[in-house]
């Protein structure tokens, strides 16, 4: 329904410019004239008086109007509503005793207004911005998104942002002090391979040929070094076209750092300073460095992921060995095909009832997608073991040998999984973050110590069985170990990278890797990956080119600046840190976009649409498509 615009209530401005942000006053400003501009929070009529909390980035401010004062101007504030735009005259007053608010700065004061200019009158807004809730994140977060300078008024979203503008000028300031310099890099530029789809973007002047966004300046960073440039950093625009999830984003920003002669420890020391440095000033927390180390191959097997999340315990245990020979059909032929049984001890569970065991056998079923969970429970009245295996199935012994061997006793519960490497390792990493939840044994997000760690020896490559090759563990740049190069022709999956990635609180918030800067090495990596001279020529020439002129040895980092904000903020999602985000579908539903161009548009790139049948263009695009069949 259309509202009346109340265009009659918009007044010039003759008040001049502010004097006070709706957050700066306080007891000892009594007696001063002020103005305040701003938007109004919310509106109490009250005895004869209109009460206005006006709120802007810095705060709220209690407004009081009275017909004593300027009858005018209390009549025009009864008609305010939510989020019209305001500038206000008035003289700060202590508020009455009882009507002090501790939970706000401005809370002592009141401002009793003179005189009211309304700058902008604004419609019901489609969701109630207030400064008065702290979280308001459950409106439909489309509509959010739709209205997103509406959504930005909230002190939750400001907040966020004013955290990662700190962050930017923290890091800035750490990486001058290092002497690194900030250099940009192209954003029209050729796909490089971060195991993610490229954006492309056609070109005119080229018909028929595409620039690709950058998934990461990776390339460019190594060109820099190659050329000299020592000690390059840049906080930059990636873009990745993969499926969305809380933690991703099609474009998001990295802190990009790249070192010539770097060595894994210089690396190491670099970010761990980074990290101190923000943690200082964002937090004002002491952070302990070194952080702690664990390899690649102890994180999966311990953790059942390669981001463990360290607050809590609950480790995965190899009894693989324990059960061979239980008789346990499943369990034997799992074992005599390599795979591997692995043991959870959950402490103080072993009273569970039977439909929480069957919820959970549910989830590990349904959600995690195990064949099965086999649990055995020591009852805190020390009445001995249960097991929902029957004992035909598997002798109890089999059962009282793991839980010795895992330390799980009376009052605790033993759960167990069977299944082939990494996919049982995974699913058991799940069941732990599960039960970490369930426990309340995980920290929400921003509360708690934060875990660093960081993750070492990774493999170099991985076997795709859906490709039928070799694929990178991080990208085709990153330097094997020198004593493994032999091993990289007979046998790849035994090469350690000299990769490395940050993770905090089960987040992976970095990645980086020593690069390899030399030609033929590079060119053996490639072949490795199935990209053969003539490939590697056309799609990484100019980089294999360089290594040819005094290219140094180097390595970096990249840390993924979002999520970093995110997890200092305690959000949720990515999308409550960055201010204009993709929904789960990679639109954005302010802008709309992705959208359709004009035929025209199409035409000059000399491109035509082939859509699949069930997508149906506007009628001004339709005459550049075809459907497919
Ligand atoms: P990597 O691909 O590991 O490394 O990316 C570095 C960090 O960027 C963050 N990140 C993301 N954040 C939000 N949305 C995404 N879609 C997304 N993808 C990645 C993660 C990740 O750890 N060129 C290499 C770095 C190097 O080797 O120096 C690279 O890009 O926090």
């Amino acid at each position: 329904m259309a509202e009346q615009p109340r265009a009659d209530l918009i007044t010039p401005d003759t008040h001049g410019p502010r004097t006070h942000t709706c957050g700066d006053l306080r007891a000892e400003h009594e007696g001063e004239e002020v103005i305040l501009k701003g938007w109004v929070d919310t509106r109490r009529d009250h005895g004869g008086l209109v009460f206005v909390d006006l709120r802007d980035r810095y705060g709220l401010t209690q407004v009081v109007f009275s017909p004593q004062d300027n009858e005018a101007a209390y009549e025009a504030a009864g008609r305010l509503r939510r989020e019209d735009v305001i500038s206000v005259r008035g003289v700060v007053r202590p508020r009455g005793e009882e009507m002090i608010n501790p939970d706000l700065a401005t809370g002592q004061i009141e401002v009793k207004a003179q005189e009211l200019n309304v700058l902008n009158t604004a419609e019901t807004p489609p969701f109630l911005v207030s400064a008065h809730e702290e979280r308001q994140m459950d409106t439909n977060e489309d509509l959010r998104l739709k209205h997103r300078y509406l959504d930005l008024r909230r002190p939750a979203l400001q907040d966020n942002l004013e955290l990662r503008h700190r962050l930017y000028r923290t890091t800035r300031r750490y990486f001058d002090d290092n002497d690194f310099v900030e250099v940009e890099t192209p954003v029209l530029m050729k796909s490089t391979p971060e195991g993610a789809r490229d954006f492309l973007v056609p070109s005119r002047l080229q018909p028929g040929r595409f620039y690709a966004l950058p998934q990461s300046p990776q390339t460019y960073k190594q060109l820099l070094m190659v050329g000299g440039m020592d000690r390059y950093v840049q906080i930059v625009k990636c873009f990745r076209d993969e499926d969305l999830r809380a933690d991703r984003q099609p474009e998001f920003t990295q802190i990009d750092v790249e070192m010539t002669f770097a060595t894994e420890e210089q690396v190491y020391d670099l970010t761990e300073g980074l990290m101190a440095d923000l943690w200082a000033d964002l937090e004002d927390t002491a952070l302990e460095t070194p952080f702690p180390r664990m390899t690649y191959e102890e994180a999966l097997h311990t953790y059942g992921t390669d981001k463990p999340d360290l607050r809590f315990d609950l480790k995965l245990h190899d009894v693989s060995d324990t059960f061979d020979g239980s008789g346990f059909r499943v369990f034997q032929s799992i074992i005599d095909d390599g795979g591997h049984i692995l043991a959870l001890r959950v402490p103080d569970a072993g009273d569970t009832g039977r439909a929480a065991m069957d919820r959970l056998e549910e989830y590990v079923t349904g959600e995690i997608g195990a064949a099965g969970l086999i649990y055995f429970q020591f009852p805190s009245d020390g009445s001995g073991m249960t097991q929902n295996l029957s004992t035909d199935a598997m002798p109890k012994e089999y059962g009282r040998a793991a839980a010795e061997e895992i330390g799980a006793g009376t009052g605790d519960l033993m759960l167990v999984l069977a299944g082939q490497a990494p996919t049982v390792h995974e699913q058991a990493g799940q069941l732990r973050l599960h039960l970490g939840e369930e426990l309340g044994l995980r920290p929400d997000p921003g509360t708690g110590p934060d875990q660093f760690v960081w993750i070492t020896d990774f493999p170099l490559v991985e076997y795709d069985e859906e490709a039928g090759r070799y694929v990178s563990m991080h990208h085709p740049f990153t330097a094997p170990r020198p004593e493994d190069l032999d091993a990289l022709d007979e046998n790849p999956e035994a090469v350690t990278a000299r990769a490395y990635d940050l993770v905090l609180n089960g987040n992976e918030i970095g990645g980086g890797s020593i690069r390899i800067h030399n030609r033929s090495t590079q060119e053996r990596v490639f072949d490795l990956l199935g990209i053969g001279p003539e490939e590697a020529q056309e799609r990484f020439g100019f980089l294999l080119d360089a290594f040819r002129y005094g290219a140094p040895p180097h390595g970096g980092i990249a840390l993924g600046l979002d999520r970093l904000v995110m997890l200092l903020a305690g959000a949720d999602s990515l999308r409550d840190v960055i201010a204009f985000p993709k929904n789960q579908s990679g639109q954005e539903p302010m802008v709309k976009s992705p959208d359709w161009v004009d035929p025209e548009q199409l035409e000059e790139l000399h491109l035509r649409l082939d859509l699949p049948p069930d997508v149906e263009p506007p009628a001004h695009v339709a005459r550049h498509t075809r459907l497919a069949s």
